[in-house]
């Protein structure tokens, strides 16, 4: 099955009171273990990639394990670039065979952030490719940008209409109080679900994305403390609220952290018990499992996707 746009599932999503799973893929280990479970599960899989990802694997090197993937699972896969931050990363997407781009421009004016995502719609749509904005703006760390709690803001319902008349976006992430990274409350976790429904409201049958939706799982918080690591007060969104988020507007929740701290608690037990391990097909085999396990988790227990093909 060739790639796919996120159009269909969106729709079906929608219409079902689940989400699609957006995962942050970095490597061929990673690729395998997701699509690995999402084959198994028969579930629509979103692939996404960051321009640290593509800047650390090479975006030639990420397509071709994604067509690789493609073939090995024939399952519907979306290839998305993930907090694309100007016109010129999408459109070097968009030509270099994705699906589905974001154009990140939270951080800009309402009016600027409109005439940037215009221009990458309009380049995207002629082109048969999806483009997701992002109104409001999350707190947390991607790549070099680190946005403070002080800086962050929540969506204003009020502008998402015109929003999406104005840029013809296909989709649009919220910040309702979800962050990015490992440690996204202090205290008691709290989500406006206040906004997400009245941006749902708004916005009958559009599809609403979820970033910073990891649960930072604290069996592998745990695992990393325990061999060595050191992650005190790490904490993510509780899976109740992704599975509410999910039921409501939210058709797109994205997972990266939780990847990363299966992969990484893997890894770290892996040498605590071999020190003397010099094999990388050693370590990375068990850390490629414990992702296909944590990602059949997700699409079965928190994202509702399983059986959906
Ligand atoms: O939203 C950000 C993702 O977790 C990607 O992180 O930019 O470090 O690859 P990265
Ligand atoms: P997490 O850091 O919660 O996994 O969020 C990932 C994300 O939003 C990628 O865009
Ligand atoms: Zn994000």
């Amino acid at each position: 099955m060739p790639l796919v746009t996120s159009t269909e599932m969106f729709k079906k999503a929608y219409e079902g009171g689940y989400a699609i799973g957006a995962f942050n893929v970095n490597n061929m280990e990673i690729i395998q273990g997701i699509t690995e479970a999402a084959k198994e599960e028969r579930a629509p899989l979103i692939l996404q990639v960051s321009a640290g990802a593509r800047k650390y694997a090479k975006h030639v090197y990420l397509m071709k394990l994604i067509e690789a993937a493609l073939i090995d699972t024939d399952l519907p896969i979306v290839v998305h670039l993930d907090h694309g931050e100007d016109f010129e990363i999408c459109k070097a997407c968009i030509d270099g065979g994705f699906t589905s781009v974001m154009i990140d421009g939270s951080k800009h004016s309402f009016e600027d952030n409109i005439k940037l995502t215009r221009q990458v719609v309009e380049y995207a749509h002629d082109r048969g490719v999806v483009v997701e904005g992002e109104l409001g703006r999350l707190a947390g760390i991607e790549d070099d940008i680190n946005v403070s709690a002080e800086d962050a803001s929540y969506t204003r319902p009020d502008q998402v209409e015109e929003f999406v008349e104005r840029t013809g976006v296909d989709s649009l992430a919220i910040a309702i109080g979800t962050s990015h990274g490992a440690y996204k409350f202090k205290g008691e976790p709290k989500l406006r679900f206040d906004i997400l429904e009245e941006v749902g409201r708004r916005l009958p049958g559009f599809p609403i994305v979820l970033h910073g939706a990891s649960s930072v799982i604290p069996e592998f918080v745990d695992m990393i403390n325990k061999y060595g690591g050191q992650m005190p007060g790490a904490q993510g969104v509780p899976e109740d609220m992704l599975r509410k988020a999910a039921s409501m507007a939210v058709c797109k929740i994205n997972i990266d952290s939780d990847l990363r701290l299966a992969m990484t608690a893997t890894i770290r037990k892996h040498f605590a018990e071999k020190p003397g391990d010099f094999d990388p097909r050693q370590y990375l085999k068990p850390a490629r499992e414990a992702i296909k396990e944590l990602v059949r988790h997700k699409i079965v227990h928190v994202l509702g996707c399983n059986n959906k093909i």
